[in-house]
């Protein structure tokens, strides 16, 4: 457990979508520390996420030391590839695990925050995407498209985060981290 009072303090951890990555974890941990986490989670994920805790699939993994579960005060879709909703072409715009999810860029997921918690609605972002479907596959046999997308969602899209929520904490920043 963190040695640190994060009560009265908001995370946001993007890319959660189960409780088996480090976001999951991480997630948990602040809100061991007394935190309110919110969750940015890739569409293609998100219903399965929502399924999980709902059907109380993962609730061995949420149960915090003081017996509680871990609650996540908002799940947010997002797909960090994108500023702006404009930016996503439309094969994913009218993809059917995207298309009634609403506004799932990083603009989307800053004005969404906003519109829930008002201006200044964060404390705490944690960047902790992955998207490397090539890494099953021996480090040779990698296509330079799946090392680039691999490499983006790590460190190209946490500075895209950075800026999308520039000017938007809630207190003086108390963390940004990424994870890769
Ligand atoms: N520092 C280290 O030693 C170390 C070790 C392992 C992993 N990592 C890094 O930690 C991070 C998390 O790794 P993990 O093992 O928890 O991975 P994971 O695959 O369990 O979780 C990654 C999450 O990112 C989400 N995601 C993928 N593409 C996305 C997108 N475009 N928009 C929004 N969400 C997206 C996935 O749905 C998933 O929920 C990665 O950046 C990884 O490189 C660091």
């Amino acid at each position: 457990m963190l040695a640190i009072d994060l009560r009265g303090k908001r995370a946001l951890v993007a890319g959660v979508a189960d409780d088996g990555g480090y976001g999951f974890a991480i997630a948990k941990a602040l809100a061991e520390a007394g935190a309110t986490v919110c969750a940015g989670t890739w569409p293609p994920a998100l219903n399965i996420f929502l399924n999980l805790l709902e059907r109380g699939k993962i609730d061995d993994s949420r149960r915090m030391p003081d017996g509680a579960l871990l609650q996540f005060e908002k799940i947010y879709p997002l797909d960090a590839t994108f500023d702006t909703l404009a930016e996503a072409p439309e094969e994913i715009r009218g993809n059917k695990r995207y298309k009634d999810v609403g506004d799932f860029s990083i603009a989307g997921l800053a004005q969404r925050l906003v519109q829930d918690f008002g201006d200044r609605p964060l404390d705490i972002v944690v960047h902790s995407l992955a998207n490397g479907p090539e890494v099953k596959k021996p480090l040779l046999a990698w296509r330079a498209s799946g090392w680039c997308r691999a490499t983006a969602a790590g460190c190209l899209l946490q500075r895209r985060h950075w800026r999308a929520i520039r000017g938007r904490w809630r207190s003086r920043p108390a963390a940004n981290t990424e994870c890769g």
